[in-house]
């Protein structure tokens, strides 16, 4: 039906006055959500500078925070000064365009000329020191003894423990090596770019002296930008002429972003030690593989065979053992993994893990919002994004328990500054094995992990994913010991940007 277009009918004319109130209603509505979204990009931004010092940053420390003991500087939680160092290394840091194993080239880092950095090896007891020299990395740059758990003002965090060294800038840092074990350093300064590039090397601390010496290799997984798998800078295969026979300890570190695994091919390897730590009693591994998180280390037992070679595998990777002219065939994946929950036998552990003196839960998600300022799909911690996560406090000699729940779809590999965690348990099952002490742990989608770790190194410690972008997005938070304070700054304008 057609009606004349001069005359108006009834309900034309009631569209056009239904359609003036709707035009206001969406105005309306429209400014409101404007003006919300407005006011949570605005809350969203961090101050052009600000501090993790407690009294500075007020609504950032958790509640629990009452006491008022003495305010102690984190630059002063520090080594002996006087004792001089056994084990001393200047580390010069560089940026170089760099070629990766593809034959592409990437910005990337080199210390001392090449990349990783050298091995720093010391011996449990030693003082080491490392002077780093930024020679131009316009960033500003640090180094973090990832797993080393040195006093505070060690650490390396730029922003927390100092500030980022700038180009002819230089930094000291010194800490006894005080546990045997194999660990790592990176930079923590803009560590999404730095470490990746290559900003990072290995460290070993070598039992004392009353210990058998063993032969032992480093393996340092990394993956370059574009680049594939290497083993110190080396794609493919890397072979190290050994005796038959002999039992090596074959120290693999995880550099990468994401979680990997280890097996072995041509014996059966013996898991000696994670994260620095011996395991208990550990059994022989037959055709399991051994998975190490982003920044996790595993310490593997090989002996090589009379008649042959022995071949450490991880995917893109191996290390051949043998002597020269001999080899060892690949093997596939392994379907199974080694659970870590029930590997070896228990003993004692140095506190009472039934009476922990308080109890976090760390809470992963994800959501859409403003971080920063910027729009994003950011992760959350107890459902709290950017400066609106508060720290969590705890005093000196405090048994800390928390309850880490994984409540996206991706794996995060857990990383706690400064002490080593036990694991307790595991979606709730109890853990059976060897104490399991970690300080880069993967929490698979959907898990939960209970740990706890005795507060005995003050200071102000990050906690947060290992997949360094991760923690660009948000997923980083710290533990402040109570008094503990810093004169460093974080946000846009200080220069320091530790993710
Ligand atoms: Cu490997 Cu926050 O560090
Ligand atoms: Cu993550």
């Amino acid at each position: 039906m057609v009606s004349d277009p001069d005359r108006p009918t009834e309900s034309s004319g009631a569209d056009l006055r239904f359609s003036t109130t709707a035009r206001r209603a969406v105005v309306i509505i429209l400014s409101v959500v404007l003006l919300g979204l407005g006011w949570l990009w605005w809350d969203s931004r961090v101050p052009a500078t600000y501090s993790l010092a407690p009294a500075a940053a007020t609504g950032m420390a958790h509640p629990a925070q009452t006491s008022h003991t003495d305010q102690v500087d984190v630059t002063g939680l520090q080594a002996d000064p006087d004792r001089p160092a056994d084990v001393r290394m200047e580390l010069k840091a560089r940026s170089a365009t760099l070629r990766n194993s593809n034959g592409g080239s990437f910005q990337g880092y080199t210390l001392n000329g090449s990349t990783p950095g050298p091995e720093i090896r010391a011996r449990q007891g030693d003082m080491v020191e490392v002077v780093l020299h930024n020679i131009d990395i316009a960033d500003g740059t640090t180094v973090h003894w990832h797993g080393v758990d040195v006093t505070a003002a060690m650490d390396g965090v730029a922003g927390v423990t100092q500030d980022a060294v700038k180009p002819g800038g230089s930094f000291t840092y010194r800490f006894v090596a005080e546990d045997p074990g194999t660990y790592w350093y990176h930079a923590h300064q803009v560590s999404h770019e730095q470490v990746i590039g290559g900003h990072f090397g290995a460290l070993v601390i070598e039992p004392g002296s009353d210990e058998r010496p063993t032969s032992d290799v480093t393996m340092l997984m990394h993956t370059y930008p574009g680049g594939s798998r290497t083993i110190a800078g080396t794609p493919g295969e890397t072979r190290k002429d050994t005796a038959p026979g002999t039992t090596v300890r074959v120290r693999a570190i995880n550099t990468d972003n994401v979680t990997t695994s280890v097996w072995v091919a041509g014996a059966d390897p013996r898991l000696l030690a994670v994260d620095g730590r011996n395991l208990h009693e550990p059994g022989v591994v037959k055709n399991q593989r051994i998975r190490l998180a982003a920044g996790a280390r595993a310490d593997l037992e090989v002996t090589v065979p009379r008649d042959g070679a022995v071949r450490v595998q991880s995917p893109g990777v191996s290390l051949v053992l043998g002597p020269p002219g001999t080899g060892a065939p690949e093997a596939p994946t392994p379907a199974h993994e080694l659970d870590l929950l029930s590997y070896g036998t228990p003993t004692a552990v140095p506190f009472d893990v039934a009476a922990p003196d308080r109890a976090y839960d760390y809470d992963i998600g994800r959501r859409i919002g403003f971080l920063d300022g910027r729009p994003g799909f950011w992760w959350t911690i107890n459902g709290r994004m950017g400066r609106h996560v508060p720290m969590y406090m705890v005093r000196e000699g405090e048994v800390v328990s928390m309850r880490i729940t994984n409540r996206s779809s991706e794996v995060h590999p857990m990383h706690l500054h400064g002490h080593h965690v036990l694991v307790t348990a595991r979606d709730g099952r109890p853990a059976s094995g060897s104490p399991w002490w970690v300080d880069s742990l993967d929490v698979d989608a959907g898990e939960s992990f209970d740990v706890i770790f005795l507060a005995d190194n003050p200071g102000i410690w990050m906690d947060h994913c290992h997949n360094l972008p991760h923690a660009v997005e948000g997923l980083m938070t710290h533990i402040s010991y109570e008094g503990v304070t810093t004169p460093f700054l974080l946000g846009r304008d200080s220069g320091n940007e530790p993710e």
